[in-house]
């Protein structure tokens, strides 16, 4: 069976000319040749020993080039390319194709069909021939690809740009093993492409996904689960859709980040005595629980609920303590070393925008409302429960690391501790990530906590099946470490010269020129590089059938219509008790 025909010459390019690994240069000799090139066109070459085996490559670059000097002053390498001498004028014309490339394509007999590979079975021999794929040869490759995709692990996620009737499947295993990233300006179609992700995924029986929402864009998605943040006015109310995270889930370095000033002088003394007092607490709570075996083996950083208000107490008292000395009463070991820490547990307390820490309703302070608030995240088997959209638009920028930060780490740890025959694999969607995961230099040390945490994730997440999908409009804003991590790459349209670069430092380097395209994409086509897709290509996303609630303002319409009166009076109140209800 023969997998490309090229008998009538009609599609012939030129001949190799110079090969250096994955990149190739083709002598082209005439310019009608040279016209059935584009850039960004795939190729393919004879490989001259394998029966029906050819090496496919994607145009990088077309070349006429006019060397009007004389012949021995031509470049080494060309000289012997000079073609069409326009005589008398000296002048010479080389007509060249650069290429990169992809992968090989073969009848197998034994499976009697033809693949597609990423790996080379070898380099093109030098003069072996080159041809451009078009119409029905570039449907028979098209049909390959597809083909090869459709299995029981791929997951379809648009259709080619060069062939918009070939279906692009990403292998679902691969895209997720080790992290994926989308990345693309604002309004390319991130949050479209997460959405048409997010539908896909929710009707495997058992997938699980959690998101975290910052503006609220997926929270009409009917086939996931809601849960947000409690803002200011919710405080103390409780509900399926409500998520605390009360402060004692906070482990020590957390704690300390957040109560203790290290600049301070008295800062170790600080550390020291928050961190008995709370050990103390935790284990006043383990006894009266009965809790022997945790009481034998918890740390600072266990999960145990404990008062904070008899924390405080405690260190009051040593803050105000006074001994008996020999002449008469004087100031204890601490006295006056807390003010300061004691005034920032205060205002952190009664500061409403970290309620959600502070001020849960008891019923969130049991013992056994940590494991409730983990089915609340984690459990993918009720009904509805695969994709769980957390929604953190009520939540101040400010504090945004902090929570989101929180929240990836007790999931990434719940599952660390799941027993591993019992772990199920969970993907974390971080859109908007260049909000809560920057970069760490100039952060606060709460920040900085936060980001460690997807760090972590990021470098450890894979061996305990816990995966990221980091999604961006800022890449050169997001911390590094994670995104280099990111192994599969969905790159939508892209203008910011340094988001360019950032992207093109995430690619192997014989892709780099592919990624000239990253500007002049349309809204909705991507770049998808990575292990999950058999060629790097350009898709067009299939549009998600229920859209995410980002729809672009359309500026000009919008204030050809009739409005009401403003109402800034509310929306100064709003802001004032920071909530929108
Ligand atoms: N696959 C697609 N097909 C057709 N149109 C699309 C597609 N994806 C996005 N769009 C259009 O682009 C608009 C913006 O898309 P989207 O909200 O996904 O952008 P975004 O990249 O998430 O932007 P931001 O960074 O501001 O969140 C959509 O409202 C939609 O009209
Ligand atoms: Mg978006």
């Amino acid at each position: 069976m023969a997998l490309f025909e090229f008998e009538d010459n009609s599609l012939f390019l030129g001949t190799v000319r110079e090969v250096d690994t994955r990149k190739v240069s083709i002598l082209v000799k005439t310019d009608e040749n040279l016209r059935k090139a584009r850039v960004g066109q795939l190729v393919c070459l004879q490989v001259a020993s394998g029966v029906e085996t050819w090496l496919i490559g994607l145009v990088d670059k077309v070349i006429k080039s006019v060397i009007s000097s004389p012949i021995e002053t031509i470049k080494e390498n060309t000289d012997e390319d000079k073609h069409s001498p326009n005589e008398g004028t000296g002048e010479d014309v080389v007509n060249t194709v650069r290429l990169t490339l992809l992968g090989t394509t073969r009848w197998s007999a034994f499976l009697h069909s033809a693949t597609f590979s990423r790996s080379l079975v070898q380099v093109p021999d030098i003069e072996a021939q080159c041809y451009a794929l078009q119409d029905k040869q570039l449907e028979s490759f098209m049909n390959i690809l597809s083909a090869s995709g459709d299995k029981e692990q791929s997951l379809a996620l648009g259709t080619y740009t060069i062939d918009d009737s070939a279906t692009a499947y990403l292998d679902g295993n691969k895209f997720f093993q080790r992290h994926a990233a989308i990345l693309g300006s604002t309004g390319s179609g991130k949050s479209w492409t997460v959405a048409s992700l997010l539908e896909r995924t929710a009707k495997l029986p058992t997938s699980n996904m959690v998101v975290f929402d910052l503006h609220g864009e997926y929270r009409k998605l009917s086939y996931a689960r809601h849960i947000r943040i409690p803002g200011p006015e919710e405080l103390g109310k409780s509900s399926e859709e409500l998520l605390y995270l009360p402060y004692w889930l906070l482990n020590a370095d957390e704690m300390q980040a957040m109560f203790i000033d290290s600049s301070e002088f008295s800062a170790h003394n600080q550390v020291m005595a928050f961190q008995n007092a709370v050990i103390d607490e935790k284990k006043a709570v383990l006894t009266e629980l009965n809790k022997n075996e945790v009481l034998n083996a918890f740390t600072l950083d266990s999960p145990i609920p404990f008062s904070i208000q008899k924390v405080i107490h405690k260190l009051t008292d040593l803050n105000e303590e006074m001994t008996q000395g020999a002449r008469g009463l004087k100031q204890g070991n601490f006295f006056g070393q807390f003010s300061r820490l004691l005034t920032r547990l205060h205002s952190k307390l009664s500061d409403k925008r970290y309620g959600f820490l502070f001020h849960a309703p008891e019923s969130e302070h049991q013992y056994d409302s940590m494991a409730a608030m983990i089915y609340k995240l984690m459990d993918y088997k009720s009904d509805k429960s695969q994709i769980k959209v957390i929604d953190f638009s009520e939540v101040p920028s400010d504090i945004l690391p902090i929570i989101v930060g929180l929240v990836a780490r007790i999931i990434y740890q719940v599952q660390f501790w799941t027993d591993h025959e019992k772990r199920r694999p969970l993907v974390m969607v971080c859109d908007e990530a260049h909000l809560y995961l920057p970069k760490k230099e100039g952060k606060n040390p709460v920040e900085q906590r936060a980001i460690e945490s997807f760090e972590k994730i990021a470098k450890e997440g894979r061996k305990y099946g816990v995966a990221l999908l980091i999604v961006s409009q800022r890449p050169s804003d997001v911390s590094s470490t994670v995104l280099s991590q990111c192994n599969n790459v969905i790159a939508l349209r892209l203008t910011n010269g340094s988001d360019q670069a950032t992207v093109k430092k995430l690619m192997p380097e014989s892709l780099e020129s592919l990624l000239d395209v990253l500007p002049i994409m349309d809204i909705g086509e991507a770049l998808v590089v990575g292990d999950s897709v058999l060629l790097p290509s350009r898709i067009k996303i299939s549009e998600p059938l229920e859209k995410p609630l980002s729809a672009t303002i359309d500026f000009w319409s919008e204030w050809q219509k009739g409005a009401e009166k403003p109402d800034y009076v509310r929306a100064v109140e709003n802001m004032r008790k920071q909530g929108r209800g």
